[in-house]
């Protein structure tokens, strides 16, 4: 199942970013003022985004994920949830959120059809969580987490970047809150996007560094072999319900066996994450291309992925993290 990509690769997974706006304002994202939003007219419209996915269904894709920006601060939301969970062949729905609305929205959204949900997450700490996303709100997070695991959105997963010097002090923290809540906690290391993540390399911290430090507070790691599972490696905590996953975007390149496609809230289809190469889904007067055009360039995103990401080098990509959909 899926499209056949370059180099070996089948694309069944389709991240969708319906808006570029975010209520945080994390530091390795966007610079303090934020970043210019798009205007509503350049944003795809629900029934738009419904119509591409259709496509993308026909030609084998099986699951999707909302992302944003901040996927709950567009209006409508649900109804959105609700038209993709109903289309024939979907198998996974699920959303990426900074988890500060969820505590309100995760009942309606799982009863939307929704199926689970991951929060980013970088500090348990309320000053730190002001200082990285310049909003005061690590309550509210927590709460919507609590929620969501509530009204069965299932897993939850709770991802962290980790930034040395920053909230490495706090890596044993997730780990024991992965323990005893039995949540999903996915350490994810710091990429070089915009924002201030570019000067930030010096704060980048290697997932082997990770482990080590786990390793060394006495934990075992047993690896799981979880398939279709993206790019994080996951392991068990021996003796407890815990699990653990690493993405590694630096340290250890998963682009082999990456299986994913973006789209912009915009309305662009991204290969991947860390080019700007793209492709425009509307024509010259704004219209949402015709089925059949839409299902030819699908398939040539997926024939010019690239067969491996140039993080590491020096580049600037035109658009940053919340505009791109994480
Ligand atoms: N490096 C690593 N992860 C990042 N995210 C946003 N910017 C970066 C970056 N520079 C993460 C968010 C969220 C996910 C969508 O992407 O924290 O978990
Ligand atoms: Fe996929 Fe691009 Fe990320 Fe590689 S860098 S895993 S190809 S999105």
């Amino acid at each position: 199942m899926g499209i056949e990509a370059s180099c070996n690769r089948q694309i069944n997974y389709l991240r969708i970013s319906i808006t570029d706006r975010c209520n945080l304002r994390c530091r390795y994202c966007m610079p303090p003022e934020g970043v210019e939003y798009k205007s509503h007219d350049d944003i795809m419209r629900y029934e738009e985004v419904e119509r591409f996915a259709r496509v993308a269904l026909e030609a084998g894709i099986d699951r999707f994920r909302l992302t944003g920006g901040e996927p709950l601060v567009r209006r409508g939301v649900l109804k959105l949830v609700e038209s993709l969970a109903r289309l024939p062949g979907l198998n996974e729905l699920s959303m990426t959120s900074n988890g500060y609305y969820l505590e309100d929205r995760a009942y309606e959204l799982k009863q939307a059809g929704l199926d689970r949900i991951n929060i980013s997450l970088d500090t348990l700490k309320a000053e730190r969580f002001k200082k990285i996303t310049r909003v005061d709100g690590l309550d509210r997070v927590r709460r919507g987490i609590d929620r969501a695991r509530k009204v069965g959105l299932n897993p939850v997963k709770i991802n962290v970047v980790i930034i040395r010097d920053f909230n490495d002090d706090e890596i044993l923290d997730f780990v024991n809150l992965s323990r005893k809540e039995g949540l999903q906690v996915r350490f994810i290391e710091l990429m070089p996007l915009n924002g201030e993540s570019k000067e930030r390399q010096k704060d980048y911290l290697p997932t082997a560094e990770i482990i080590t430090r786990i390793k060394q507070a006495g934990y075992q790691l047993k690896p799981l072999d979880i398939i279709g599972s993206g790019p994080a490696r996951n392991y068990e905590i021996v003796g407890g319900e815990g699990r653990l996953g690493f993405i590694s975007p630096l340290s250890h390149n998963f682009c082999s066996s990456c299986n994913r496609l973006r789209l912009t809230a915009d309305g662009y289809l991204k290969p991947c994450l860390a080019e700007d190469r793209e492709f425009k889904l509307y024509d010259e007067a704004g219209r949402l291309l015709s089925q059949e055009n839409l299902a030819k360039i699908l398939a040539q995103a997926c024939r010019v992925k690239p067969a491996a990401h140039s993080l590491t080098k020096e580049q600037q990509l035109a658009r940053n993290m919340s505009q791109i959909g994480g």
